[in-house]
């Protein structure tokens, strides 16, 4: 048995470009974990037939990505197994910040080296990407661009830490009608120059994180297309942004398609001060909001916590993380 870490992520920034023919969108984006995690206690043992049992703390409706991905992991290992996983949940769900993906990565970077088996990074990542346009990312961590529908992959370099806040206002967005409401135009109703244009802050964004530039110089570069939409469906969002940038953040944004804001801060006690004032209204009374402390992942601390989790079952220097036993 293990319990292992699934850390939530932030979109720094996200650019909607087109529809393409599988349906999907051909999305920018550049991811970065944050301390936020769901906990999974995992346990595995080989057996005669495969049984998958999957418990969450949080009751939710939907599909069950995490069983989903144990399953996919032992028919790809060719292996029978009684698995059976408990998820800790504190990652909003619905909320954009990826928890019932990352949960399900968790699943296939544990499960293997709990069996003594071992799947190759490209194995991990193809199951990955046939559960979830964003499930692949969880596999890297740390802070990447991320581009197709959001399963090709580039490591960037990691931001200097950053302290923030989450602020969840309690609205669901559902992800397809967010796409669907952005009414974006076919692949080839899109010229090169229109889409130059589309992309020309996220890429001046890139080059800022690429040459490692502090936070206060690409701050302004974020932008996420699905703000005005799922604003204009949920007026509420626009507020709660409103009330955070009253705080003076850094930045201040919408992650995913909604609907958890974040705010990142120059310092662990501008955030702090922060998630006090907007707990409140203007008459002191408690908003009942949930607004909770993050902290960015760094890729090195991503990995770290994983070696740490699996140190008896895997040689804690290979990533994906490699059991002793292959
Ligand atoms: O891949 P995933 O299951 O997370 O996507 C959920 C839904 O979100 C898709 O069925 C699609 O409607 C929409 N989506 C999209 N373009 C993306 C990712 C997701 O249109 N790049």
């Amino acid at each position: 048995m293990v319990v292992v870490p699934a850390f939530a992520k932030l979109n720094l920034a996200l650019k909607v470009l087109y529809r393409r023919d599988d349906g999907y969108h051909e999305i920018s984006t550049v991811f970065q974990s944050i301390s936020l995690a769901d906990s999974l206690e995992i346990e595995a043992e080989e057996a005669s037939s495969t049984l998958v049992e999957c418990d969450c703390s949080v009751h939710f409706d939907g599909p069950n990505l995490a069983a989903t991905a144990a399953e996919l992991v032992l028919a790809e290992l060719n292996q029978k197994a009684h698995v059976r996983i408990r998820i800790d949940k504190k990652i909003p769900i619905g909320g954009g910040l990826g928890g019932g993906s990352s949960d399900a990565a968790s699943v296939i970077l544990a499960l293997p080296a709990l069996l003594g088996r071992c799947l190759s990074e490209e194995q991990s990542l193809g199951l990955a990407a046939r559960l979830g346009s964003d499930l692949p990312y969880f596999l890297l961590g740390g802070c990447a661009r991320a581009s197709g529908r959001g399963e090709v992959l580039e490591r960037l370099p990691d931001p200097a830490l950053l302290h923030g806040i989450l602020v969840s206002p309690g609205v669901s967005v559902s992800t397809p009608a967010a796409y669907a409401a952005l009414g974006r135009p076919n692949r080839l109703d899109l010229t090169g120059l229109e889409q130059e244009e589309i992309m020309r802050k996220f890429r001046e964004l890139l080059d800022c994180i690429e040459e490692q530039r502090s936070a206060n110089a690409w701050r302004d570069l974020c932008e996420n297309d699905f703000e005005p939409v799922v604003f204009t469906q949920h007026p509420l969002l626009a507020l709660w942004l409103d009330r955070i940038r009253a705080t003076e953040p850094l930045l201040a944004r919408m992650s995913g398609s909604g609907s958890t804001l974040f705010a990142l801060f120059s310092g662990e006690d501008a955030a702090h001060a922060a998630a006090e004032e907007l707990k409140v209204d203007i008459s002191g009374h408690a908003t009942g909001i949930r607004v909770e402390l993050l902290q960015t992942i760094d890729r090195r601390h991503y990995e770290r916590a994983w070696h740490t989790a699996l140190s008896s079952f895997t040689d804690g220097a290979s990533w994906p993380p490699r059991s002793l036993l292959v």
